[in-house]
């Protein structure tokens, strides 16, 4: 063979061997990413959150609000699901999340579900991802078709957390900001906000409303003061601040548009709920009149909206990992122990503090 010959030959294949790479770097997700290597993955995690929400009504509430607070940090790489190790400082303890978000075990049940189905395929990521969608759907919310193909990532960013979740005591332009500066606009905020028509919320999260607005001395004007008469109710002004209730007074458990009807009587939970409505001249005003009066619109939107956030600063192809336990990147080589200091859960019985 000549020498021109073989480096002809030479040439092709590192030219086969780039293109390999940037096609990997380009990979996209996909709808049909498990159809061969993990059919069942939806039916799997659908049967484990099913038997979840018979002893705890709440846990698909929680599993879509671990989706949405994994993906507006370091994007959806599963990074809220890691524990703190030695090299790693948790995302679960960063103010907004640290006895807040919930879920971790029935994470961890998908997980094992999985690998014993199907081992080493399914990232932790696409499994919030999934998850989060059967939340909705067995809440009576939509059901839609999720792309799949996101790899974990391999670290966490607890500052990042901290800069990047929104608070419940923002105002309407800090919101929008926080939500554009992952790409979703305002359109996206009204309809990802309509999460809250299900799930709970601690005291300390909105009893800021209750008592001293914004030390006016007085409740927050735009609270229905039936609803304030309730709150205040559940909520006592020197209470601890961890008793928990509906974010919807509605429909409790049910994903439908009530959130919106809601706002429109004052009756919003949050302070940021409510200043979609109540925010003089607001944009975001005839979102929710139209959100309210049309559940198939807000639920287009909401899908549209989701599949928005699912696509936040992915990992693809050959980067991240597929974590084979969701508490800890695979190479992790600590001290057994050392990543199980500070495993976060919400509990009832304790006391603490929350930044909202
Ligand atoms: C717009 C800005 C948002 C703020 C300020 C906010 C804030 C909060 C707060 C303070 C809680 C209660 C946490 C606690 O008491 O421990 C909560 C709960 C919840 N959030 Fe949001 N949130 C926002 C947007 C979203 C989005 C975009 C989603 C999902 C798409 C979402 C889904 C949920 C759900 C489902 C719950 C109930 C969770 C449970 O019961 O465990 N939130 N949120
Ligand atoms: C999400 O990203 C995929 C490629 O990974 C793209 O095909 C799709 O159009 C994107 N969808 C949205 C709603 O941004
Ligand atoms: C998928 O689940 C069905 C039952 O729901 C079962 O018959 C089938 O064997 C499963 N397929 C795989 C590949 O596990
Ligand atoms: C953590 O998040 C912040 C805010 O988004 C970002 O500026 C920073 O680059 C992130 N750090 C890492 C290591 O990803
Ligand atoms: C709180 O009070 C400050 C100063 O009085 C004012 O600028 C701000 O708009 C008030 N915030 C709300 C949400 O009413
Ligand atoms: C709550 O505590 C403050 C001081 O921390 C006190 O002034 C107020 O009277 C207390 N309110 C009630 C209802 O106990
Ligand atoms: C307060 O809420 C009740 C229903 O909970 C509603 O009938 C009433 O109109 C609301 N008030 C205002 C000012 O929206
Ligand atoms: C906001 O994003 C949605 C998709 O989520 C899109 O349909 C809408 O046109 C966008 N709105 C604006 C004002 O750009
Ligand atoms: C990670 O912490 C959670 C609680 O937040 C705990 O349930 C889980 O077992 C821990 N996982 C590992 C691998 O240590
Ligand atoms: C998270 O909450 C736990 C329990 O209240 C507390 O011990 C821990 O210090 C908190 N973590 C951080 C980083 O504040």
């Amino acid at each position: 063979m000549s020498s021109s010959h073989c480096n002809a030959i030479v040439l092709f294949f590192i030219a086969f061997l780039l293109g390999g790479i940037i096609s990997v770097s380009h990979a996209q997700l996909s709808s049909t990413f498990y159809d061969e290597t993990c059919p069942n993955v939806t039916s799997i995690i659908r049967g484990v959150i099913d038997n979840a929400l018979l002893s705890d009504s709440r846990i698909g509430a929680s599993l879509l609000r671990l989706h949405f607070h994994d993906c507006f940090v370091n994007g959806c790489d599963g990074s809220i699901l890691l524990n703190n190790s030695d090299t790693i400082d948790s995302e679960k303890e960063a103010a907004r999340n640290n006895n807040s978000v919930r879920g971790f075990g029935v994470v961890d049940d998908i997980k094992t579900a999985l690998e014993s189905a199907c081992p080493g395929i399914v990232s932790c990521a696409d499994i919030l991802t999934i998850a989060a969608e059967e939340s909705v759907s067995a809440a009576g919310g939509p059901s839609w078709t999720v792309l799949l193909g996101r790899r974990d990532g391999t670290t966490a960013n607890r500052t990042g957390a901290d800069i990047s979740l929104p608070s419940a005591i923002d105002t309407l332009d800090t919101l929008k900001s926080v939500f554009l500066a992952v790409g979703l606009n305002t359109t996206d905020l009204v309809s990802l906000s309509g999460a809250h028509t299900f799930g709970r919320a601690q005291c300390l999260t909105f009893s800021g409303r209750l008592y001293n607005f914004n030390n006016t001395g007085n409740p927050d004007d735009t609270l229905n003061t039936t609803y304030l008469e309730t709150l205040q109710g559940i909520c006592p002004q020197n209470g601890t601040g961890t008793d928990l209730t509906n974010l919807d007074l509605t429909t409790l458990d049910t994903f439908d548009n009530n959130y919106f009807s809601n706002l429109q009587l004052e009756n919003g939970l949050l302070q940021t709920d409510q200043e979609l409505f109540s925010t003089t001249g607001a944009d975001t005003i005839d979102i929710v009149n139209s959100f309210s009066s049309d559940q198939s619109a807000f639920f287009a939107s909401f899908v549209e909206s989701m599949l928005k956030m699912g696509n936040i600063s992915v990992l693809t192809g050959s980067e991240g990992e597929v974590r084979l336990n969701c508490g800890i990147v695979n190479t992790d080589s600590s001290g057994s122990e050392s990543y199980l200091h500070s495993s976060i859960e919400t509990r009832d019985d304790a006391e603490y503090k929350y930044a909202i």
